[in-house]
């Protein structure tokens, strides 16, 4: 059952804690900051890694690609609809990872099939023992989320990206002290912010927008597309996510007082600095922005609102910030009476191309 929550979306977002320590299990030596993943030892060398994936596991690929390049690894996130292996290149060097979480995605299962047709070595990345992608793919990797009834994708999302975060390692050299270190606090860090988060009251604040926007830059993009893609699914309100470098590039035009923007602002470098900027532009022009920030920039000063995550390093936030946005989706769907676990349109499973 629903163990007292009126939804199961909201029981999965509370589950998160558990099912990223069930994911990191034995698979993360917090010593040597090792990563063994035992199910990956017979895959081949790799040259290059194409990720395929559908609406929420396409935004964790997004994510994965970007942690795969940071170390090294030359990788793509690719839409499973729009992949074909006839115009990018696969050869046997090539791991082609179908991030599913139900394993049962047709567009997802058609480029696996594909890839694995021209001699791509295929990984499934998935939640579902025993489902197509975990048998016909070369490889299984579970991220051990725990079965996910609500139709919208809340705690298999955060499990794909610590799955990721491991498979990045595990291809690309192991994990540093930090990295161990962020998996280890990311599980306690999300249940700070189910505990405390101001999601409610902001959504209150903002539910009768007319359109809602979310902006973030590298691993906080991907947030950004998740933020958008939750929101506009379970509340059918008008949500967009942007890159926050393309703002200015056309969207800018849509930003007014009704508009409220949801920006991703972690860490203190340069990237985090560029959001700020953008940020700064978005409030000249009166639009309402909440900031979900670590407080490492002085994000706040532009913003009408802040949504707090604890500072850690890039990947541990992308986590977190995105802990926030489910709730602010969830709240808003509430606010306006939607039916939250069961979308209108939506199946939890799309088994037709
Ligand atoms: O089972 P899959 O991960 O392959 O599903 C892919 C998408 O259909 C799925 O992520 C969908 O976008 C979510 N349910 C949206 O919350």
């Amino acid at each position: 059952g629903k163990s007292g929550y009126d939804h199961y979306m909201l029981k999965e977002i509370h589950e998160q804690p558990t099912a990223l320590r069930q994911c990191l299990r034995g698979r993360v030596d917090e010593l040597s900051g090792i990563v063994t993943l035992e199910e990956l030892d017979s895959v081949g060398s790799v040259s290059d890694v194409q990720l395929v994936a559908c609406g929420t596991s396409y935004h964790a690929a997004v994510f994965g690609a970007s942690l795969l390049c940071d170390r090294g690894v030359r990788a793509t996130a690719m839409l499973a609809s729009e992949y074909s292996s006839e115009r990018v290149p696969v050869d046997s060097s090539t791991l082609v990872v179908g991030v599913t979480q139900s394993g049962e995605t047709a567009d997802t299962m058609r480029a696996l099939r594909e890839a694995n047709k021209a001699g791509g070595e295929t990984v499934a990345v998935t939640n579902t023992v025993g489902s197509s992608a975990a048998r016909e793919c070369d490889h299984a990797l579970y991220i051990r989320a725990g079965p996910e009834i609500g139709v919208a994708a809340t705690k298999t999302f955060a499990s794909q990206q610590v799955a990721l975060t491991l498979l990045a390692c595990h291809l690309g050299g192991e994990a540093t002290h930090e990295l161990v270190r962020t998996l280890r606090d990311v599980p306690d860090q999300i249940q700070t912010i189910l505990d405390t988060s101001r999601a409610t009251s902001i959504a209150q604040t903002y539910v009768d927008s007319d359109a809602f926007f979310f902006i973030g830059r590298g691993s906080q993009y991907p947030v950004a597309l998740e933020g958008a893609l939750k929101l506009k699914e379970i509340s059918y309100e008008h949500a967009e996510g942007f890159a926050a470098g393309e703002l200015k590039h056309g969207p800018l035009a849509l930003v007014t007082e009704d508009t409220p923007v949801f920006a991703m602002v972690t860490g203190d470098d340069e990237q985090a600095r560029k959001t700020v900027s953008n940020v700064k532009e978005v409030n000249a022009r009166g639009a309402p922005v909440v900031a979900v920030t670590d407080g490492q920039t002085n994000v706040d000063r532009y913003a009408d609102h802040v949504l707090e995550v604890p500072p850690s390093t890039e990947i541990g936030t992308a986590i977190t910030a995105n802990v926030q946005l489910q709730l602010l989706a969830y709240w808003i769907a509430h606010e306006l009476g939607r039916s939250i676990d069961k979308p209108r349109h939506l199946a939890k499973s799309v088994t037709v191309e």
